[in-house]
């Protein structure tokens, strides 16, 4: 069916959705966008919201501005207006997703956050689809694009941390503030919303995450020559009405599919009970990957598919459920009982991603340059 979209915000994202609708789905027509003056030269665009909200037969919105607060306004101001709404920015619906959720419920417009988790990769839309059936008991995955690039670059190529990500940025990985990407915070947005899918709670800031920020050359050749490398991480469990998630670095195998990950891909993969392990591979970042993940949506939507999101189970928080050993790079003190087992590299065994975030923390106060990654499985 034809349909009237307005596109908020024009960067990477947008640019990436308006053109694959101009050149693949002429059914789904932009008819204004929102965007400051110097971004696009059009007669489409505007810096009036209510302005845009009143263009005649808009049926959505694609939000791609990133930020929190004016785009909540802006989402919960479409959604009470009827108009479905479909976001590639996943800090707004980590952040808000209970209200934004309640108000496409109250209102029947749709609420669609493909695009929020993955880039290209169909995951949100096969997790409900998992979650329909199954009680998914574990998700985890590679969910940044720039710092698996970053960190598939330096192991390639030898590249140096600085070098690589300004490559990232070019590409149109990076987020604009990229600390988004090498602290955590893009990975943990993406996990808010994936343990929210996954488990139906509301996870809204009970993760504790953090990135990659101090990984070297150096820490990378050390893991290698143990046949082992380090990922940026998202975990989650789910056991007997508990849950925990985290983000993290995290100590893998060579041989995994997850180490070899390249460049801007991503994998992410769950667990549930009839369907067993699922994995989705494909582009985490970027304009076409990401603008596709948001065509998709807005086709499903003119379908008239509306997803309902269940985020009031009574599954709780319990990080115990994700403890495990943590290797660590630092010159801040760490307890004698914490041996080395690689030389420059001590571990700290059994603590919860909590804890080992109050210690990572108390570390980095001493060191800036400390390097903490879990090692969920016996391989140190
Ligand atoms: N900065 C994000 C990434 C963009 O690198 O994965 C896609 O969410």
């Amino acid at each position: 069916m034809p349909m009237n979209i307005a596109l908020l915000g024009y960067g990477t994202v947008a640019r990436g959705v308006h053109r694959i609708l101009e050149e693949r789905v002429p059914d789904i027509h932009v008819a204004r966008v929102f965007c400051l003056p110097q971004e696009v030269d059009s007669e489409l665009k505007t810096s009036d919201f209510q302005e845009l909200l009143d263009t005649p037969g808009l049926s959505a919105l694609v939000e791609a501005m990133g930020g929190i607060e004016f785009p909540r306004q802006c989402i919960l101001a479409a959604l009470e207006r009827g108009i479905s709404v479909v976001t590639s920015n996943k800090a707004v619906v980590a952040a808000h997703f209970a209200e934004l959720a309640a108000a496409a419920e109250k209102s029947g417009a749709s609420l669609m956050i493909e695009a929020t988790v993955g880039g290209g990769i169909p995951w949100i839309h096969n997790l409900e689809r998992v979650a329909r059936i199954d009680e998914v008991s574990s998700f985890s995955g590679i969910l940044n694009g720039t710092t698996n690039f970053i960190i598939s670059q330096m192991r390639r190529n030898g590249a140096e941390f600085g070098a690589v990500l300004a490559e990232a940025q070019r590409l149109g990985y990076a987020e604009a503030d990229p600390s988004a990407d090498i602290d955590g915070i893009d990975v943990w947005n993406k996990t808010i919303i994936t343990a929210s899918l996954a488990f139906g709670v509301d996870a809204t800031h009970e993760i504790p995450a953090w990135g990659i920020r101090s990984v070297t050359k150096g820490d990378l050749e050390a893991l290698d020559a143990k046949a082992l490398t380090v990922k940026l991480m998202a975990r989650g469990v789910r056991e007997a009405g508990r849950y925990a998630a985290c983000v993290t670095p995290v100590i893998l195998r060579n041989s995994t599919m997850e180490a070899n990950v390249p460049d801007n891909y991503n994998i992410a993969s769950l667990t549930g009970e009839t369907i067993g392990t699922l994995k989705f591979y494909g582009q985490g970042a970027g304009g076409d990957p990401t603008g596709n993940a948001v065509v998709q949506d807005l086709i499903e939507l003119s379908q008239g598919y509306r997803p309902q999101y269940h985020l009031g189970s009574d599954v709780v928080w319990e990080p115990r459920l994700l403890t495990s050993d943590w290797l660590v790079r630092s010159s801040a003190p760490l307890r004698a009982s914490d041996r080395e087992v690689v030389p420059g590299y001590k571990a700290i065994r059994a603590v919860d991603p909590v804890e080992a975030h109050a210690i990572y923390q108390r570390l980095l106060a001493d060191d800036p340059d400390t390097f903490m990654a879990a090692v969920p499985q016996d391989l140190i």
